[in-house]
């Protein structure tokens, strides 16, 4: 038998998605240079780590694991729905966000839509997109990464099915306002959904901010995205949800697969939103080592772009992939910024105040 008549061919758009590129994992960088202490400040994880009472719900059902989990998540659900004062209904559980922008995609573009992405900001909008066979109409931030409404607007026609929008906006940390959010979505036409990220929600200091949910409430044809990767800890558990109106919610669901959330991350999620003890000290923490980093990076001469989340972009000049290894090699890991167009700057995650003193450490001796 020899194998050599297969023609197995992959769907045209495979040849044009780009593949993700996550953080380098702790492990890697310490087996590839031999370190023994490095520091991860790359994936905008939660430095204090997952909420103590979502590690305990994990411990307790584990010897239940042989069960398959609660297809449609009820406890999670009622637990969400009680938090942000909304019907279980309005909401979709998901394995992380990033499942949800796949389940959206599948859920609402036709081969030939098209969809809106700011520039830069999260891969993955783009991702669900082109693996839809959508046309990508990205639209980029203004010089300083603030979102151009008129731009956004200008962008649309009758094919456009979606318009993301990520508030804290990833990598840059830039908001966009409530009042231009309310300019925008009372401009855009109503066939027109509006994917509103605000992963980062938890860490805004700034007023003129909305998590989004009130406009869902207030019948805008918008879907928020929430993870429990960063301010509840869970990144490594993978679970997020949706929240939109019913028949949103319905749509998404025929395309969700039954057990798409294992049981621990149910669990773990269900302690974790009920426990505002370590939500509270991760959001303090969070708001006051991005004080200290910016007070550090002004020391070292280096600009930043002020952010509402718990990363932080800084420009290392035109050496900037340079530092970025030699910041590996001093067992910190960032992440560079190339692959969102920035090849000048990198994204730094908030640690901990002793992660964040090593980063300064290494930043000021490379720049020296
Ligand atoms: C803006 C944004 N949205 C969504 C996600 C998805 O998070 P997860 O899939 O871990 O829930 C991330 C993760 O980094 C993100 O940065």
């Amino acid at each position: 038998m020899s194998g050599t008549k297969t023609n197995i061919q992959a769907r045209d758009v495979l040849n044009r998605m780009k593949p993700y590129s996550p953080g380098k994992p702790v492990w890697e960088v310490q087996r590839e240079l031999g370190l023994d202490h490095v520091v991860k400040l790359a994936s905008n994880e939660n430095p204090l780590g997952p909420s103590p009472r979502a590690v305990e719900a994990v411990h307790k059902l584990l010897t239940d694991i042989h069960r398959y989990p609660d297809a449609q998540a009820v406890d999670l659900r009622a637990a969400i729905a009680g938090k942000y004062g909304l019907a279980s209904e309005q909401i979709i559980v998901t394995n992380g966000g990033d499942e949800l922008i796949t389940l959206v995609s599948e859920a609402f573009i036709n081969t030939g839509d098209e969809i809106i992405v700011p520039g830069p900001s999260f891969s993955e909008y783009e991702f669900g997109g082109r693996l839809m066979g959508a046309t990508i109409r990205t639209v980029a931030l203004t010089e300083d990464y603030q979102y151009d409404v008129a731009a956004i607007l200008e962008a649309v026609n009758e094919r456009t099915r979606l318009v993301y929008l990520c508030s804290p906006n990833n990598p840059t940390g830039t908001i966009l306002r409530t009042s231009d959010l309310t300019e925008l979505l009372n401009a855009l036409p109503p066939s027109v959904l509006v994917v509103y990220d605000s992963a980062y929600s938890h860490f805004v200091t700034e007023d003129d901010y909305s998590d989004g949910i009130e406009f869902v409430q207030a019948g805008y044809p918008v879907i928020v995205l929430q993870t429990f990767s960063k301010v509840y800890g869970l990144a490594g558990i993978r679970v997020g949800f949706g929240v939109a109106s019913p028949s949103i919610i319905r749509a998404i669901l025929q395309v969700k697969e039954p057990f798409n959330v294992n049981a621990l991350a149910q669990a773990a999620a269900v302690a974790a939103i009920n426990d505002e003890d370590h939500v509270r000290k991760t959001s303090r923490l969070v708001r006051e080592e991005r004080l200290r980093l910016y007070r550090g990076f002004e020391e070292l001469g280096l600009s930043y772009t002020p952010s509402m989340s718990n990363f932080i972009l800084v420009q290392l000049g035109e050496e900037a992939e340079k530092r970025y290894v030699e910041l590996m090699r001093r067992g910190v890991i960032v992440r560079y910024g190339a692959a969102w167009g920035l090849p000048q700057h990198v994204r730094i995650s908030v640690g901990t105040p002793e992660e964040n003193r090593m980063l300064l450490e290494a930043l000021g001796a490379i720049l020296d």
